[in-house]
């Protein structure tokens, strides 16, 4: 077994030496870290304790999946978050245009689910809104349990998901869990999203994340990009959106922006949330949305 797997190896690097690398920019919120022939994507964005999903994220995100849609050396794309306690809290819903952002947003997370590289998501804090609308449509999720909560929450707000969110979820847990979900805007811990199937595999430690990660990784860039990618277009046309149907989401979206009522809870939850931080107010979100339809609210 040993034996062959170094030959494989031996194969590989030979193949490398054929290819360029990928070149990157720096990019204001993301860190990029290439090893061989796996990536590392850090969502950070400097500005947001909890990691909102702004145009920064967008544009970062938009130019190094161009440059991975050209791109055949690169064999997997793990994104994380180095922000403490979040992976990414929502889309920041200050952004000036957003009937522009959300459309380009919706192409961004087609092109994500349809790269030629294995995508992974290493979860560590809150990943909620655009943050688990990412998650859905890359091609695996892994997170550690202890602070780990994943949703939905549009609906709360007067909104529905956007971006897929409410498309990927249901080849991944069911229609029937995904209507709970996203029609109640609760959290889901990492446990329980294991077990329903939203994520692949929960753990104890970052540092068996890791590790699990890294063992699986060391395998799949053993094999032939296109190899990869033909098996991902299989499981995608079988299980994922098309660009058209997510496009069909943002549209439906931008109009939802427009309904009064989005407005009205947006303003309760400003008077509910005035005394605390963003930072405070977000750790339990899923609690807190109920909250907003108190008769004092
Ligand atoms: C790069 O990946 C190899 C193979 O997984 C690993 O042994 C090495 O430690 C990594 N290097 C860095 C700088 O992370
Ligand atoms: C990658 O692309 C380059 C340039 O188009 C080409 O020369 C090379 O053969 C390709 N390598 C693989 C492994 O497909
Ligand atoms: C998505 O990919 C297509 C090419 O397939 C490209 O034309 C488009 O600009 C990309 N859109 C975004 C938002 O990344
Ligand atoms: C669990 O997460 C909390 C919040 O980040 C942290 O304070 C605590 O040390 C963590 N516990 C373990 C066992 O990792
Ligand atoms: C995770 O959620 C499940 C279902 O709501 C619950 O039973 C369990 O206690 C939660 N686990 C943690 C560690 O909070
Ligand atoms: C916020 O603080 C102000 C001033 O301390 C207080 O009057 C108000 O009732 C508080 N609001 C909430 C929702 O707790």
């Amino acid at each position: 077994m040993r034996f062959s797997s170094l030959r494989y190896q031996t194969l590989a690097c030979a193949l490398s030496t054929i290819v360029r690398a990928l070149e990157l920019p720096d990019y204001i919120g993301l860190k990029t870290s290439l090893n061989r022939s796996v990536l590392e994507v850090t969502l950070h964005n400097p500005n947001s304790p909890i990691n909102l999903w702004n145009q920064d994220t967008q544009d970062g995100l938009v130019d190094l999946v161009g440059k991975l849609q050209q791109d055949n050396e690169t064999k997997v794309v793990i994104f994380r978050s180095d922000i403490p306690r979040y992976f990414v809290a929502h889309l920041d819903l200050s952004i000036p245009n957003l009937a522009k952002f959300v459309p380009s947003f919706g192409n961004l997370i087609y092109n994500i689910s349809a790269l030629p590289q294995v995508t992974i998501g290493a979860v560590e804090g809150r990943a909620r809104g655009a943050g688990n609308e990412l998650l859905v449509a890359l091609d695996m999720r892994f997170a550690t349990k202890n602070d780990t909560l994943f949703g939905q929450p549009e609906v709360g707000s007067g909104l529905f998901p956007g971006g897929g969110g409410s498309q990927y979820l249901p080849g991944l847990i069911g229609r029937g869990l995904a209507m709970e979900y996203i029609l109640s805007a609760n959290d889901i811990n990492a446990t329980e999203a294991e077990r329903i199937g939203w994520i692949n595999k929960a753990f104890d430690k970052t540092a068996d994340m890791d590790s699990y990660i890294d063992r699986l990784t060391s395998r799949l860039r053993l094999f032939p990009q296109s190899a990869l990618s033909g098996a991902k277009d299989t499981i995608n046309l079988r299980s994922a959106p098309t660009r058209e149907d997510i496009l069909h989401d943002t549209t439906t979206f931008v109009r939802q922006l427009a309904d009064p009522v989005v407005g009205q809870i947006s303003a309760r939850t400003q008077k509910l949330v005035q005394n605390s931080s963003a930072f405070e107010v977000e750790l339990n979100l899923g609690e807190i949305i109920p909250l907003l339809y108190d008769d004092d609210a």
